[in-house]
């Protein structure tokens, strides 16, 4: 072949690739853009626990006196999972009303079933579940925690943003954020904001 055309096919080859590539992208965006955010928000130790084994929060409870953003962020959403074990915290520690009154409350559970007033137990798979939430209409779904219930959607790269408060303290031991597995996953940091002693860092799936 002449040089000329073998040129001009590579010259093509190379546009048709980065024009599929960039359709490919497109069709990715537009899916984002169409679904529901999934977003984590949480509090963790600067070594990266979000209770102690025994589930106390004192080493977080003891220092968080102010909104830290919380309220802008509970804004944005309308769906909230949880695992059962972080539900039932609440309910053990939290003594005003159930706090997230009036959003669609989804506990995964293989032991507890039914409904309550405030939340709908689930013993679906968490990622067939999250995945058809994701394509509802609605506002946001935060993923509340905690750590068992979290790796799944990890796993299968559903959560899209993780904003994650750290407080200024190490426990040494406690319930993982992210439980060691499997999985790996790229992200962008799109934001760092400084609360009093707390830094919440915010990323986006990639
Ligand atoms: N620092 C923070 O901001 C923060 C935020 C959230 C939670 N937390 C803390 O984290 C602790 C709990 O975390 P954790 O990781 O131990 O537990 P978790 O994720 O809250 O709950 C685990 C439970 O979820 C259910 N579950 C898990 N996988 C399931 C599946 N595939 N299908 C159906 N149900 C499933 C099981 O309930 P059954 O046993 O009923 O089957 C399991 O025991 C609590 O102490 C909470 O206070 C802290």
């Amino acid at each position: 072949m002449d040089p000329a055309r073998l040129y001009t096919n590579q010259i093509y080859t190379v546009s048709h690739t980065m024009g599929l590539r960039f359709i490919q992208r497109k069709i990715k965006d537009h899916g984002r853009l169409t679904m529901r955010k999934l977003s984590l928000y949480i509090a963790t130790s600067l070594d990266g626990y979000i209770a102690r084994q025994n589930e106390s929060l004192d080493w977080l409870l003891n220092q968080r006196a102010d909104d830290n953003g919380y309220t802008a962020f509970y804004d944005t959403i309308d769906t909230i999972l949880l695992g059962r074990r972080t539900y039932q915290w609440i309910l053990r520690n939290v003594h005003s009303e159930f706090p997230y009154q009036g959003k669609n409350c989804y506990v995964f559970s293989r032991t507890l079933k039914g409904q309550t007033a405030n939340v709908q137990f689930v013993n679906q798979d968490i990622v067939t579940l999250t995945a058809s939430l994701k394509k509802k209409p609605g506002k946001g779904i935060w993923i509340v925690g905690g750590g068992e219930v979290l790796s799944p959607l990890l796993r299968e790269n559903l959560v899209d943003d993780l904003i994650i408060q750290i407080a200024p303290v190490i426990i040494g031991q406690g319930i993982r954020l992210f439980n060691p597995g499997p999985y790996e996953m790229a992200l962008d940091l799109v934001k760092v904001t400084q609360y009093n002693q707390f830094v919440e860092l915010q990323y986006q799936r990639k």
